[in-house]
């Protein structure tokens, strides 16, 4: 019915960046990229992971031996952790500085991938610090080239301009979008996945599907957002039980990695609202919080906040699992219900409550909901008009289960 119904006098800007090796073996193609680097004159880059996945997975020994044909050092910063802060930020960025580096690497997921963009930023504008940064102070337009070698299917940073970091003293995690950052190639591979656990399996698949259900119901939602939505809600429903059974079952990994993928485009495109501007102060606050197990928290009873307002889209968008949606505006509680059932089906059976929170919170949490820089800005996309009463709402309705 939207199909229909588009407005095609809207002005969609349509965004599709960053050189992507998708498929497995991909990895391989790091000798080549290794390569260009060399080309182009960078003998030096600085590396950005976490403790132990690029080790695990593989990617470091090819990593290694490809900059060492090409006699390119490596300074290697190892301590982004989940929910990365400025101070790692502003950490990877000082030894970049003293290894005068050319480049950086990310070897991670969305942890290591955003403190590489954001100490790119930092390497090329060497005034500023992460805070600046992060509060908006000054609007970068240079990076130094951003490599990713993505291990995780769910945050889509390898494909977008996005970034975000946390500022564990004022319990902010803005987010910024720059040109600058969109990485110069990446490689999605999902032979480097079949590691990931059964926590990570789900909460990185649950922030994909929550990517899209932003992105195709915004102010700014195109066609691009909401057909690209529909394919990744379509990919994760068919293909997440299979890996969370086999965790290495390839194929479900490549549709799962292929749908991270395109959910990062959509929301490069369609932008994000409240399930992301509600749990960033979530994790803010807890910083070992999962960010997708904080959005499949909020999931429910965000559909059920914007359903009436964007229904048609929303019901196609969902309709894989939600197969009963017609569109209709007073099917918001059934909606809300069937993603509520579909993340039980998975085993996402959390509310606020189990996840540490209390209501007493709720008052802080709404306020750095309006607070955190950037965020004012993501809930200004939402369909509906964002007050205080509405977030308040929200966050109540997460302590439960739908009727
Ligand atoms: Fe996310």
């Amino acid at each position: 019915m939207w199909e229909q119904n588009a407005d095609i006098n809207k002005v969609s800007e349509i965004r599709i960046a960053a050189r992507v090796y998708f498929g497995c073996g991909a990895i391989n193609k790091m000798h080549d990229v290794a390569l260009e680097m060399k080309q182009r004159d960078i003998t030096s880059l600085l590396c950005i992971t976490g403790k132990g996945a690029y080790r695990k997975t593989g990617a470091w020994e090819v990593v290694t031996e490809a900059f060492k044909e090409q006699g390119i050092t490596i300074a290697h910063y190892d301590g982004a952790t989940p929910n990365p802060t400025m101070d790692q930020v502003d950490e990877a960025t000082a030894l970049g500085r003293k290894s005068k580096v050319q480049a950086v690497l990310a070897i991670g997921g969305g942890s290591p991938i955003d403190t590489a963009k954001s100490a790119a930023i930092l390497l090329s504008n060497p005034e500023f610090n992460a805070r600046q940064l992060y509060r908006g102070e000054f609007v970068p337009s240079k990076a130094l080239p951003i490599v990713v070698i993505n291990l995780t299917h769910g945050t889509g940073s390898e494909a977008n301009r996005f970034a975000v970091a946390t500022d564990l003293e004022t319990e902010h995690k803005p987010a910024i979008a720059y040109d600058c950052i969109y990485p110069w190639i990446s490689i999605d591979d999902p032979a480097l996945m079949t590691s990931l656990s059964h926590h990570q399996t789900l909460s990185t698949s649950v922030d994909a599907v929550n990517h899209v259900v932003e992105a195709a119901t915004t102010i700014m939602a195109s066609p691009f957002s909401i057909l690209t939505a529909k394919e990744t809600t379509r990919l994760v429903v068919k293909h997440l039980p299979t890996a969370l059974e086999n965790p290495n079952n390839l194929t479900a990994r490549y549709w799962l990695l292929y749908a991270s993928m395109i959910a990062g485009s959509s929301f490069d495109n369609g932008m994000l609202h409240l399930t992301h501007a509600l749990e960033h102060p979530l994790s803010a606050v807890k910083p070992d919080l999962s960010h997708g197990i904080g959005l499949g928290v909020l999931l429910p009873s965000i559909v059920y906040a914007i359903y009436p307002s964007c229904a048609e889209v929303l019901a196609d968008v969902l309709k894989p699992l939600a197969p009963d949606l017609t569109g209709k505006a007073d099917e918001a509680r059934a909606a809300g219900a069937s993603v509520q059932n579909w993340l039980n089906s998975l085993g996402l059976t959390e509310h606020l409550g189990d996840i540490g929170f209390t209501k007493e919170q709720i008052p802080h949490l709404t306020r750095l909901a309006f607070d955190t820089p950037s965020l004012g800005s993501l809930l200004a996309c939402a369909p509906i008009e964002v007050t205080e009463e509405v977030v308040t709402t929200i966050f109540q309705n997460s302590f439960s289960n739908f009727e």
